[in-house]
């Protein structure tokens, strides 16, 4: 079943180095089915929904070790096993002195226009990945970006674009 998300919805969780949640707000526990008990200091994982190709978590994780925030569309699953789509903002938290602090990530409802875009690349991208490994499904989302003239280095600009 799939749990909605409103246009005034704003999900927030924060995460060590590992990906562990060390925060979440009540939205995030709500859509996600899970108490704040048992979200904190439990992987960012545990909403990993399998129809989430790979290489989106890959991309997500390469640019945060470089320092670089991601905007990716992400299938979230909760605990009862429903789903929910969000544009999710990944990025670095620095404390004052230009050490780590948190990953945070803020997310927003996903459009029906990026839902017709989406959902049909990331079945493509799975089924490549099943076949070829992540190196396949990158094929893939690399010939979609560049159908409309985008690339990896504009895929958050692209993401935006398409939520709006
Ligand atoms: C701040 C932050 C938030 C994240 N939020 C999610 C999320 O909402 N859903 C998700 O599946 N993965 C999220 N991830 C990515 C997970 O850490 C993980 O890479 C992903 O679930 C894939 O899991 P796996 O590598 O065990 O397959 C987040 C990572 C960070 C750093």
């Amino acid at each position: 079943m799939e749990h909605e998300v409103t246009k005034v919805d704003i999900i927030v969780s924060k995460s060590n180095e590992a990906g562990d949640i060390t925060y979440a707000n009540p939205i995030f526990w709500k859509l996600s089915g899970y108490s704040q008990g048992e979200l904190l200091d439990n992987p960012h994982s545990i909403l990993r929904h399998p129809d989430m190709p790979k290489i989106v978590f890959k991309f997500l994780w390469d640019n945060l070790k470089a320092g670089s925030d991601v905007f990716a569309f992400v299938k979230n699953r909760s605990k009862d096993g429903g789903f929910y789509w969000v544009l999710a903002h990944v990025r670095v938290a620095k404390n004052p002195d230009g050490s780590f602090r948190n990953y945070v990530s803020t997310r927003r409802m996903m459009t029906e226009g990026a839902r017709k875009t989406i959902e049909p690349l990331y079945i493509k991208m799975l089924e490549a990945e099943k076949e070829g490994g992540m190196s396949a499904s990158l094929k893939v989302l690399e010939d979609s970006l560049s159908e409309s003239g985008a690339s990896l280095a504009t895929f958050n600009e692209t993401m935006k674009k398409l939520n709006s």
